[in-house]
């Protein structure tokens, strides 16, 4: 296998690699170490491995990674941090719009690009720009939410306010505010360690930025495509 050098810029960090031209990007990103980049399928189906690649959401799975070279790559991590998440990252806990996370980082990405383009969609615009990313956990209905509320705060300015449900709220099946670390991609079971004591629910913000989830647990349609 012939071998490319390539010069990776993600995140505003510039790393020259030198891979086999068969690598995608998705395995490129992830040996670099951004794990928020999620391997869900690798081929083209799931979406949780989208990234911005020049400000268009693609899934790095579907992209080699010499056809990168040079071009500004965002992921997940990338919008936002646990500190000042991203006002997406933001919306996405507090509609509840994550539960294990593995497919947020993708969908946080393909909202990011929508927003950029549409600042305000329709609900129908929203389902066909995620239409690429699937969920299993959610239905969806919190998602589209999320985006409604994302983009209304972008547009108006709004202060991204983080409410969290007291666990009460979980015995009569009401909304949650969750998972800043599903909207980074961190292990969701932080959000089970809630430092503010009783009352709260710590939540998941390593999933909003997408590391962690053992990869044995995902499902691997077509096997190891390198
Ligand atoms: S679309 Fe790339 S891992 Fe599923
Ligand atoms: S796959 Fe979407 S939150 Fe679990």
């Amino acid at each position: 296998m012939p071998r490319k050098k390539v010069v990776l810029r993600v995140n505003g960090r510039q790393h020259e690699l030198t891979l086999d031209a068969n690598v995608s990007l998705l395995y490129a990103l992830r040996d670099l170490g951004y794990t928020d980049v999620k391997n869900g399928c690798e081929i083209g189906e799931c979406g949780a491995c989208a990234v911005l690649l020049n400000g268009k959401a693609v899934n790095s799975c579907m992209v080699l990674a010499w056809q990168a070279d040079g071009a500004e790559i965002v992921t997940n991590a990338g919008l936002g941090t646990l500190d000042k998440p991203h006002p997406i990252q933001e919306a996405f806990a507090d509609a509840g719009a994550v539960q294990c996370g593995y497919c947020t980082p993708g969908m946080i990405i393909s909202t990011k690009a929508l927003l950029d383009r549409n600042p305000d969609p329709s609900e129908a615009e929203i389902r066909e720009a995620l239409s690429g990313n699937l969920c299993r956990c959610t239905g969806y209905g919190q998602i589209i939410e999320a985006v409604h509320l994302a983009a209304a705060r972008l547009r108006d300015g709004q202060p991204a306010v983080v409410a969290v449900a007291p666990p009460t709220a979980l015995l009569k099946g009401e909304r949650v505010a969750t998972p800043g670390a599903s909207l980074t991609g961190e292990r969701a079971a932080e959000s089970l360690r809630s430092p503010d004591g009783p009352g709260t629910v710590a939540t998941p913000r390593a999933s909003l930025t997408g590391e962690a989830a053992p990869k044995d647990q995902l499902l691997r349609r077509g096997g190891d495509r390198r």
